[in-house]
């Protein structure tokens, strides 16, 4: 990416864990202005103040994907036109079985890829007309059929979805705006846990690559470590 244009980035799940890395990345690298969003605006207010370099927090939860996509029609309207879109923030319900409950699986369907489904839609639409943008949505190998989706059911089943979103959204959106997923790996995170082998650093390396890729960067696919995975 040209450093001569500022663009502006909007991550989701700015507060804590990967989320954090990432927009703390992507202020670093000096020619993005970023707009860190967390669920509560005092999560936002905080970690905006963390990151430093002109970042302002915005509070997005993604609970309702119509209230979100609402909220995020208003940060833009606020804030200017968003460029590149980070959809990291997720949800995991740790429940393994077939006795899954539907509000958890609407719960997880809701946060993990309606309300990243329904800010593509909104936010897309303006970089498909401004002929730039960047999707990336952090996906995870348990939302992959290839191998064998084998998290809990509501959490590999909204992966599973997000990825779904992902390869039709990127040939709705065109080439000029590449959408793409990532898998982050296992990362030390409240999600991942305090045995997961990864930084939340390390885990944020594919999905920063992904929201600066070159204009002659790959679109609706997934990587891990930036390499090609199968979905
Ligand atoms: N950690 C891993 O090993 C791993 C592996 C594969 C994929 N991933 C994916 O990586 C992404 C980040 O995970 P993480 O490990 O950093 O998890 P984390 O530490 O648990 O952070 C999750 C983030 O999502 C936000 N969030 C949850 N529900 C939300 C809602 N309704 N509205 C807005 N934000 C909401 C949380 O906000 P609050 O603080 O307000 O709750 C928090 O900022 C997730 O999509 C996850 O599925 C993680």
């Amino acid at each position: 990416m040209s450093t001569k244009h500022r663009r502006t980035a909007l991550v989701t799940g700015s507060n804590r864990g990967i989320g954090l890395a990432i927009a703390k990345g992507l202020a670093a690298r000096g020619d993005i202005m970023l707009l860190a969003a967390a669920r509560l605006a005092d999560d936002a207010v905080a970690c905006a103040s963390d990151i430093g370099r002109g970042t302002v927090g915005v509070a997005l939860d993604l609970s309702s994907p119509d209230e979100a996509r609402v909220r995020v029609r208003e940060i833009e309207a606020e804030h200017g036109p968003v460029d590149i879109l980070v959809n990291n923030a997720g949800v995991l319900i740790d429940h393994y079985g077939a006795d899954v409950s539907i509000e958890d699986l609407e719960r997880s369907l809701a946060v993990n890829a309606v309300a990243p489904f329904a800010l593509v839609q909104e936010l897309g639409a303006g970089m498909k007309e401004r002929g730039w943008g960047r999707v990336v949505n952090v996906s995870s190998g348990w939302g992959s059929f290839e191998e064998g989706l084998t998290g809990p059911p509501a959490y590999s089943i909204s992966k599973a979805t997000l990825n779904a979103v992902t390869l039709t959204l990127a040939q709705w959106l065109g080439p000029a705006v590449k959408v793409n997923a990532a898998g982050p790996g296992w990362v030390r995170t409240r999600m991942g846990g305090a045995s997961a082998t990864r930084t939340p650093e390390e885990g944020a390396d594919t999905p920063i690559w992904l929201a600066t890729l070159p204009d002659d960067g790959p679109t609706g696919l997934m990587f891990r470590d930036r390499t090609l995975v199968p979905w």
